[in-house]
């Protein structure tokens, strides 16, 4: 399953020849500034070994780390964001045919009606202007629904098919597009929705089952909070992609997904980095504060990895307050306050189709991939 080109040195690798929807569980969940798989797939070529200890300290919705237990590697990450952390958890397990039988049985399963209650949905802000009536009684059914299953893994497969439907019995626009539309969504459909997304994540957990194995660990944490004793290290190579500074809110695109499935968007807002709103409240945040975020990092990842593991990361250039920031620069200044060099360096192009970011607030046809090395000296 691996699509390496682990022969070729690092410089030789085709970057930009990319070509998405190999892996199978790459779409189970819609998820911003997402690696295609061929990126952690090449570093992994490139750079380790069965039974090597990989981390992903931003590991989003679990591409390096479905990678990294492909490549028999054991695989650990962390985020911020509980979407995310879900997203990785349902991604990764190694599921036995039953349990995905089981799963599979709630796309034919009828869901109970309850009696309506404001319970759920009063905690949910502006609920009646972005849900319709029914859309709210047959989210809230679905929830208890899957409240009441018994397997943690079950249940979890199923947040996963509700979470990928929010959006789109919402009356929001569009995952990107935070305008409030007419649609004309009923009870039935939005059940109907539901079965369907569970049967097409059951295809998708079938056709890119992970091989028996440990299973990954993933920590939902802010990554300025982590202590290395979290961690189950050392780790022999490290492969991430942080938040670009004001380029995205994660928040925000899974704002409504959170509240449904019971998390707190509040808690992710006030720690998100790189979030937009942080660069433009009063006293906003710059991209010296981005380096010392960086900075941190690369202390707790040299507290964690081996002397030999190498750093891989992948950014974009940021655009803050009309001045574009030259992050590979400024991760390569974050990164030697810590005895690192850069050993490698690439600019990957991206194809336009992929392009899910504002132009103003990131450069996006382009990205970084930057490997970091221990100086000999440090
Ligand atoms: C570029 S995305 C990573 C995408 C990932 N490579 C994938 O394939 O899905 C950056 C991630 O950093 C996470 N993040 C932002 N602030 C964080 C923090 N303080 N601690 C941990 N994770 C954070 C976001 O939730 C987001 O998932």
């Amino acid at each position: 399953m691996t699509r390496s080109q682990p022969n070729l040195a690092f410089a030789e690798i085709d970057w930009d020849g990319a070509s998405e929807g190999v892996e199978p569980l790459a779409t189970i969940h819609p998820y911003p500034a997402r690696f295609i798989s061929l990126i952690p797939d090449s570093l992994l070529g490139q750079f380790s070994k069965p039974g090597m200890n990989v981390l992903d300290p931003f590991c989003g919705s679990g591409t390096t780390l479905t990678s990294a237990l492909r490549a028999g590697c054991s695989a650990t990450g962390i985020d911020l964001h509980p979407i995310a952390c879900l997203i990785s958890r349902v991604k990764t397990r190694s599921y036995g045919d039953d349990e995905l039988h089981n799963i599979r049985a709630h796309a034919g399963m009828p869901i109970a009606s309850q009696v309506v209650s404001r319970d759920l949905v009063s905690a949910i802000p502006k609920v009646d202007h972005w849900f319709g009536l029914e859309v709210q009684q047959a989210l809230r059914d679905i929830v208890l629904h899957i409240e009441l299953c018994e397997s943690l893994n079950e249940r979890e497969a199923l947040m996963c098919a509700l979470s990928r439907i929010i959006v789109r019995v919402s009356r929001q626009e569009s995952d990107t597009r935070y305008a409030a539309i007419e649609k004309s969504i009923a009870y039935d459909d939005v059940i109907a929705q539901f079965r369907r997304s569970v049967a097409d994540l059951c295809s998708s957990l079938f056709a890119g089952r992970i091989p028996a194995g440990p299973e990954a660990m993933i920590l939902n944490r802010d990554i300025l909070g982590i202590e290395p004793s979290d961690l189950r290290g050392p780790f022999d190579l490290v492969i991430t992609s942080p938040p670009y500074p004001n380029a995205y809110e994660y928040w925000l695109y899974h704002k409504y997904r959170m509240y449904w499935l019971g998390y707190d968007p509040l808690f992710v807002r006030e720690r998100e980095i790189g979030a937009r709103p942080h660069y433009f409240k009063k006293n906003h945040q710059t991209a010296e504060d981005f380096e010392r975020q960086m900075h941190h990092l690369f202390g707790l990842l040299k507290a964690v990895t081996t002397p030999e593991a190498p750093l891989c990361f992948v950014i974009s250039d940021s655009i803050i307050h009309g001045v574009t920031v030259d992050n590979r620069a400024l991760m390569g200044r974050a990164a030697a306050g810590h005895g690192y060099r850069l050993k490698e360096a690439t600019l990957r192009r991206i194809p336009y189709t992929r392009k899910a970011f504002n132009p103003r607030v990131s450069p996006r046809n382009s990205e970084h991939v930057l490997v970091f090395e221990r100086g000999v000296a440090s």
